[in-house]
C-alpha cells in the first residue's frame, strides 16, 4: 500500500567525497545506526538513529534492517533489456554474436506483447538485484520503447532509454532510415521525456550500423534539448574498430566518428571505451561525456581490459559509470559487475580497484557520469529515495566470511567478490518497498 511517508533503519553508507580524488576510507560515509525519513519519494532526514527520530512523522512505523547495509540504488549505465532472453549465449565475437543471437532476438520485438512480457522481467529482474535506474536500450521498433517506459512508470523507476538507429548493416526488419528513425524518436521524446521520472536517450546503436546522415540527424536530436541523453557503443572489439575506420575514411578516431556529428558532450555515455588513447580521454574529460565500464561483457565476448584509472587520472578525470551490458554481460548483478571490475583492473594497471571506489561507481559515480548527481545516488535529505537493503549474511558462505570483517570496507569487498541477487534483500524506489526477499531464501 502506498503511503506519502516511510522511515528505515539499518547501517546507512553513502558517500560524502569522491574516492578517486581522495581516500576511499574518507570518502565513505557510514551510520552504524542510522535512520532514514522519506516523504513523498523524497529523502528528508538521514542521521543516527538517535538523533533523528524526532523528526518521525506521528504515526509512521519504521522499518528495521538490523545487521543489513543500507545504500543508495545501484546505477546500470548500459544495459540491453530485449537481450534477456539471449544472455549466455555461446561461442562469438561481438560482431559475429550480434548476427548470430543478438539481431533474431532483437526481431521479436515487433510484437507489443513480447516487448511488454520481457520489459516487465527485466525490471523486476533489476529490483531484485538492487538496480533503481538503468541507461537501457531498447530496439528499433517504437513500441519496445512504450512497452519499457509503461513498465518503468508503472513501478515509478528513474529510467533513461531509447529507441535504436540502425539505418545500415543489419537485417532488413531491424533497419529505420535516417529520416523515419528521427521521426519516431522525436514523437517518443515527446511522449516519454521528462514524463514522471522516465528519461529519453537518443540512441544510434554504434558507427557501423548508422549511416553519417543518421548519426547527423542523431546529433540534430540530442542537441535539440539540453537535458536529454545519448548513447551508443564506442571502441569495443578489434574488428568493429577496423570496420569503423573503414567506413568513416575521414574521421581521426573511433570517437571522432561521434564528435563529428555532434553527438559527444554532457549525458552522453560510451559503451566500453577499451580501446581508446589518451587523446580520447582528454576529450570525453573536456566535453563532459561518460564512459560505461561492462567488464562481465567484455570478458564474456573477450573485448579487452578497460583501463579505468587511465580514465580517472586525477589530472584530467573522465566520467565512468558501470555497465552490465546485458545480454553480453553474464549478470544483472552490479555486485558481480564490480567483482569483476576489481579483477580487470589488477590486469589493466598497477592499481587495483578498491570496494569503496567500487561502490561508488555503481551509485554516486555512475550519477555524476550521468549528470544526476543532485537527485539520485547518494541518501542525503532532497534526494530520490531510491535505496537497496544489502544482506552481508545473505548465505551460510557470506555469513562465515562476513564474520571476520573489522571494517565496513572489507564487508563491502566480500560482498562485491561473492555477492549477487540473493544479498539484495529489500529495494526501494521512490519511497516505496518494491522488493522484499523472501526470507526462507538463501
Ligand atoms: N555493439 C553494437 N551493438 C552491441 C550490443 O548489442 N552489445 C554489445 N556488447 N556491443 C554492441
Ligand atoms: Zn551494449
Amino acid at each position: 500500500a502506498s503511503s506519502r511517508h516511510a522511515a528505515l533503519r539499518g547501517c546507512v553508507v553513502t558517500f560524502r567525497a569522491n574516492p578517486f580524488l581522495t581516500a576511499p576510507e574518507d570518502a565513505l560515509h557510514v551510520e552504524e545506526d542510522g535512520l532514514i525519513l522519506i516523504t513523498d519519494g523524497k529523502i528528508t532526514h538521514s542521521g543516527p538513529y538517535t538523533q533523528t527520530r524526532a523528526f518521525l512523522p506521528e504515526g509512521v512505523s519504521v522499518t528495521h534492517y538490523p545487521n543489513k547495509l543500507i545504500s543508495a540504488g545501484f546505477i546500470d549505465s548500459h544495459v540491453h533489456y530485449p537481450q534477456l532472453p539471449v544472455i549466455a549465449s555461446w561461442g562469438e565475437e561481438l560482431l559475429a554474436w550480434l548476427q548470430q543471437y543478438v539481431f533474431p532476438a532483437e526481431a521479436k520485438f515487433s510484437d507489443k506483447d513480447v516487448a511488454q512480457a520481457v520489459a516487465k522481467s527485466f525490471l523486476t529482474e533489476l529490483l531484485r538485484n538492487g538496480t533503481t535506474t538503468a541507461a537501457v536500450y531498447c530496439t528499433v521498433h517504437p513500441e519496445s520503447v512504450d512497452a519499457f517506459f509503461e513498465e518503468s512508470a508503472r513501478i515509478g523507476t528513474r529510467m533513461i532509454a531509447g529507441k535504436v538507429l540502425m539505418d545500415r548493416n543489419a537485417p532488413d526488419t531491424l533497419r529505420d532510415t535516417a529520416r523515419t528513425g528521427y521521426e519516431q524518436s522525436r514523437s517518443l521524446i515527446e511522449r516519454w521525456h521528462g514524463k514522471g521520472r522516465q528519461l529519453y536517450a537518443v540512441t544510434p546503436r554504434f558507427a557501423i550500423t548508422s549511416t553519417p546522415e543518421q548519426l547527423e540527424l542523431a546529433g540534430d536530436l540530442y542537441r535539440s534539448q539540453d537535458d536529454l541523453f545519448m548513447q551508443t557503443h564506442l571502441s569495443e572489439n578489434r574488428e568493429e574498430i577496423a570496420t569503423v575506420a573503414r567506413l568513416f575514411p575521414n574521421s581521426a578516431s573511433y570517437l571522432d566518428v561521434y564528435d563529428k556529428a555532434g553527438l559527444v558532450g554532457p549525458r552522453a555515455i560510451f559503451g566500453h571505451g577499451i580501446h581508446l588513447h589518451e587523446h580520447d580521454f582528454q576529450h570525453c574529460h573536456d566535453t563532459g561525456c561518460a564512459l560505461a565500464h561492462c567488464p562481465t561483457s567484455n570478458f564474456f565476448l573477450g573485448s579487452g581490459l578497460f583501463r579505468l584509472f587511465d580514465a580517472k587520472a586525477t589530472n584530467r578525470p573522465v566520467h565512468v559509470g558501470l555497465g552490465t551490458d546485458v545480454g553480453a554481460g553474464t549478470s544483472l548483478s552490479l555486485l558481480a559487475t564490480m567483482g569483476e571490475a576489481y579483477k580487470v583492473s589488477l590486469m589493466a594497471s598497477p592499481q587495483r580497484l578498491h570496494a569503496i571506489q567500487a561502490f561508488w561507481l555503481a551509485t554516486r559515480g555512475g550519477a555524476e557520469a550521468l549528470h544526476l548527481e543532485d537527485l539520485i545516488g547518494t541518501i542525503a535529505p532532497g534526494m530520490e529515495a531510491d535505496l537497496c537493503v544489502l544482506d552481508p549474511q545473505a548465505t551460510p558462505l557470506l555469513a562465515l566470511r562476513t564474520r571476520e570483517s573489522k571494517t565496513v570496507a572489507d564487508m563491502l569487498f566480500v560482498l562485491m567478490t561473492l555477492g549477487d541477487d540473493r544479498c539484495v534483500d529489500a529495494t526501494w524506489v521512490n519511497g516505496q518497498c518494491v522488493h522484499q526477499r523472501p526470507s526462507s531464501e538463501a
